[in-house]
């Protein structure tokens, strides 16, 4: 196995990387370096002193692209400053608009999520007046022999990519497109991973998938042997007792009562479900194509608080999808106020060339009314982010060290299993010691706390 950590060595050329978009790029970006870094790359930060510049992008927005635009005029620049700079745009933004990001020789490199470990044959091929392309979507790349080289600064909490693409199809998403077919990693090199990083320290795993309910390996001689998501989970918490495990994203017409159970069923499974709804109207959730209705999501929340009381659900939210009537609108706002998310990603419906959505729903609903019901949204999740948090005043809860709290660098702050983000006064801990403490106020983003023991 390689190194997981980034190496330091000067005398490397350099990689300098920007992350836009799911915890899955940012996962994809730490395989991107290390196979960059098996060929010789050192990682920067500085993108000044960098040989190659690379941006992973988003496409799931307009204006994560549009983002993503101005960074590449800016990364331009550098070119004009030192000769032999290349520039790469990787990820789904490459996916989607291909050659057009050639146009002009804007970039040098365009590569989609399939292709990373053509990163460097792609890198030596480029000369000034040939720029390289490779986004061939794959039914089985899952880069499963890789171990990523880990990024993050604090070396506790680390995302394991279990399963890649989505075959899902939502009628307003760009993700089928740009990131292909639903695959399955090997579940064997899933513990694996789990196991190298709790023997370098991390205290907590999170498994990734863009719907990790419908996560299936099938063993090639044995269907007894094949692995569902549920026991996948079971297979990874085994690891220790003391690592963490969560997930994310989970869908409601697939998540399985198996899986609550197994949730339940370990201490160390993190009692936080991430449960997109994207509207509460039955009507907008089958234009969506999400297959299920706000009666069988209500039934699959109460479902897991039956099991699991404690249980943090969160949720994401599309405001103003085509053909939205003030009606559905305030059925999200009523769904809203029945189910009391502890938090949400709130978004504007924005149109995605090529979906089905954009081919056959015209985006009828104006600017000026999706903000008015996204804001009317994210102050009533507001409300109920505050409402959900005041349940836990009086609660005792376990939680794994991040670091000093950005405010005061007296507290400490880290999550509880439920995802909730706690601050309590430091008796001088470390990020992955574990605290025991007492929520004693709180405020729609955060639990204060007291120490206990
Ligand atoms: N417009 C707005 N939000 C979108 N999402 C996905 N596609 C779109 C779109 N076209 C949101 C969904 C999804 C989250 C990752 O992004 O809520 O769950
Ligand atoms: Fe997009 Fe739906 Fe797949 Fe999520 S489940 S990535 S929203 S198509």
């Amino acid at each position: 196995m390689n190194d997981i950590r980034p190496v330091t060595d000067d005398s490397r050329p350099k990689i300098y990387i920007e992350t836009y978009g799911c915890q899955m790029n940012v996962n994809d970006s730490e395989v991107i370096l290390s196979i960059l870094q098996d060929e010789g790359y050192a990682l920067t930060d500085d993108m000044d002193k960098a040989d190659v510049i690379l941006a992973n992008t988003c496409s799931i927005r307009d204006n994560a692209e549009q983002r993503i635009w101005g960074r590449i005029d800016q990364f331009r620049l550098q070119k004009k400053k030192r000769d032999g700079v290349i520039i790469g745009i990787v990820g789904c933004m490459a996916e989607r608009l291909k050659d057009k990001l050639l146009d002009g020789h804007q970039v040098d490199i365009v590569a989609g999520p399939d292709s990373y470990r053509s990163l460097p044959s792609l890198i030596r091929a480029v000369t000034p007046d040939t720029p390289q392309i490779n986004v061939l979507l794959s039914h089985e790349e899952t880069y499963a022999d890789i171990s990523p080289v880990r990024m993050d600064r604090n070396g506790v909490s680390a995302f394991i990519s279990i399963m890649r693409g989505c075959n899902n199809v939502c009628s307003y998403c760009v993700v089928p497109y740009t990131r292909g077919a639903e695959r399955s990693r090997d579940p064997k090199t899933i513990v694996r991973e789990a196991r190298q990083l709790f023997e370098n320290g991390y205290k907590e795993v999170t498994l990734l998938g863009q719907n990790v309910d419908s996560y299936l390996w099938k063993d090639s001689v044995n269907a007894d042997n094949d692995v569902n998501f549920a026991q996948l989970l079971e297979m990874v918490a085994k690891t220790d007792p003391s690592l963490r495990v969560r997930f994310s994203t989970s869908h409601p017409k697939d998540i399985s009562d198996e899986v609550i159970y197994t949730m339940a069923m370990y201490d160390n499974i993190c009692k936080h479900i991430h449960l997109p709804v994207q509207s509460g109207s039955s009507a907008m959730l089958e234009k969506m194509r999400r297959k299920y209705n706000r009666e069988w999501y209500l039934e699959r929340v109460h479902k897991i608080r039956s099991v699991i009381p404690d249980c943090g659900i969160t949720t994401d939210v599309i405001a103003g999808f085509c053909g939205e009537t003030e009606q559905d609108h305030r059925d999200t706002l009523s769904l809203m106020e029945e189910v009391v998310f502890d938090s949400a990603f709130m978004f504007a419906y924005s149109e995605r060339p090529g979906t089905l959505a954009a081919r056959k729903y015209p985006d009828d609903i104006p600017y000026s009314v999706k903000t008015e019901r996204l804001n009317e949204i994210i102050a009533l999740q507001s409300r109920m982010s505050l409402k959900s948090n005041e349940k836990e005043i009086g609660k005792r809860l376990r939680v794994l060290v991040e670091g000093p709290s950005k405010k005061n660098s007296d507290e400490l702050c880290g999550r509880a299993s439920n995802n909730k983000m706690c601050v309590f006064p430091s008796c001088g801990e470390k990020a992955g010691d574990y605290c025991e403490v007492e929520v004693v106020s709180v405020t729609s983003a955060t639990l204060i706390c007291r120490r206990l023991g």
